[in-house]
């Protein structure tokens, strides 16, 4: 059978995505409906059109005029619009989770209280809000450790931290005010205190396959300063954990993954089927949850699926059938590190527009396109992360060495962080784990 299979959305995360499918034996036709004309998945596909990724409707009718069997959507926003609603309901396979389950990602309120009712470990002490009533109680409490976030998708703008960004109890109302007049909830929470890494699980609403740990960089410069981004970078280790965590952590952020589906298919009644991407933290004593996204990490897509040894293909369709008890999960047994490149202002006043390029990058399968454009048949830099380099080897050290190389060969008014997997922030991060402890 000749599987037509629709994938939502056009960043590198999709790019990888894309190359993953491209990479099964079996007899496919892979269609993208794209936010932006990405080459690198362009060149992959049958057909890329660029449509309303967000729009249940125009997703549908696509669907429909490929007659597509299986869709993959790659970001968070289409979840929340009930994209994959909207195909189950026409009678497509959906990896992806359904409205009301994605709000794992959607509303931190939400899985703030399904960890407390279903009583599963990770959260932290906190407490959700509606108006300013009890706000400053509550930061009384926290004293200087606590976290405001926005209840609801802001691309990552929604969050701040005692410290990093809010200075004073009065900041921290005056944020809070600032998220009321937009009619919006917000939790309070305290601080913790770690190193964060990220465990991604397929689940088929019972079952979970678990991919290799990920170490993020959300800080645009080195020395994890500047403002947050989406993410610079990221590293996964050959042993498929991370230098600083204990297979204990792993075991922890595992069990999580397990419970938090088993609630959600008791809350919901029906399970969910997609990427479960748990943020964790490993703390001086445990491992809490920060925030569930419900999708693919971006750029930890970038680190996991190049070194997927199971068919793509068979994975997807065993989580959209409720099957993947049956399919064995293999990863290779490598150090991934993950480098983008991004416009010089990014991400306050990115450059866009400009050339890019990537005709001295070495080797292709290793390059992921994310914010770019064509304009008179020209790579252009369209204002967010430009391309992704993964670099791929027995060691961290190897792989951030090849990832270097491939990513300094992008030429163009852009920037990345030399120092994400480099053997002097890794002991940073083991040193910071051990002084913990
Ligand atoms: N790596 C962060 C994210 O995908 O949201």
């Amino acid at each position: 059978m000749k599987h037509k299979i629709l994938v939502i959305g056009s960043g590198a995360r999709e790019h990888a995505i894309v190359r993953a499918l491209d990479q099964s034996t079996q007899e496919k036709t892979i269609y993208c409906f794209a936010s932006n004309m990405n080459p690198g998945i362009a060149d992959l596909c049958d057909e890329l059109t660029v449509g309303s990724i967000n729009d249940p409707d125009f997703v549908v009718n696509y669907a429909q005029e490929v007659a597509a069997t299986l869709a993959i959507i790659g970001p968070e926003n289409p979840l929340e619009n009930g994209v994959a609603d909207a195909l189950w309901k026409t009678g497509v396979k959906t990896v992806g989770p359904k409205k009301d389950l994605a709000q794992l990602e959607t509303s931190k309120a939400f899985t703030r209280n399904l960890l407390r009712e279903y009583d599963i470990p990770g959260d932290p002490q906190y407490q959700t809000f509606d108006s300013l009533e009890g706000v400053a109680d509550f930061l009384e409490e926290l004293e200087e450790n606590y976290v405001v976030k926005y209840d609801g998708l802001m691309g990552g703008k929604g969050v701040k931290v005692s410290g990093d960004h809010l200075h004073s109890h009065d900041e921290a109302l005056a944020y809070c005010q600032e998220l009321v007049d937009g009619g919006g909830e917000f939790v309070i929470e305290k601080k913790l205190v770690g190193e964060e890494f990220s465990l991604m699980s397929f689940c088929d609403g019972d079952t979970l396959k678990h991919m290799p740990a990920v170490q993020d960089h959300k800080r645009a410069y080195e020395g994890d300063t500047g403002p947050n981004t989406g993410g610079m970078g990221t590293y996964s280790d050959a042993n498929h954990s991370l230098p600083f965590l204990q297979e204990s952590d792993i075991t922890a952020a595992h069990a999580i993954n397990i419970s938090t589906a088993k609630a959600l298919k008791d809350k919901f009644g029906e399970g969910y089927k997609g990427i479960l991407y748990g943020g964790f933290i490993a703390t001086s004593n445990e491992v809490k949850l920060i925030e569930y996204n419900a999708r693919f990490g971006d750029p930890e897509a970038m680190n996991v699926l190049p070194l997927l040894e199971s068919d793509f293909i068979e994975i997807c369709l065993a989580v959209a059938d409720g099957t993947l008890e049956n399919v064995d999960v293999q990863f290779q047994r490598k150090a991934t590190v993950c480098k983008y490149a991004v416009p010089d202002g990014y991400p306050d006043s990115p450059v866009k527009g400009k050339p890019i390029d990537i005709s001295r990058v070495s080797n292709p399968d290793g390059l992921f396109y994310a914010s770019v454009d064509i304009q008179n048949g020209q790579l252009v830099e369209a204002g967010s992360r430009t391309v992704a380099v993964v670099g791929m080897a027995s060691s961290i050290t190897e792989a951030e060495a090849a990832a270097e190389k491939e990513i300094s060969a992008v030429k163009g008014p852009l920037f990345h962080r030399k120092d994400i997997g480099t053997n002097e922030v890794i002991q940073k991060r083991v040193d910071h784990m051990n002084s913990l402890q």
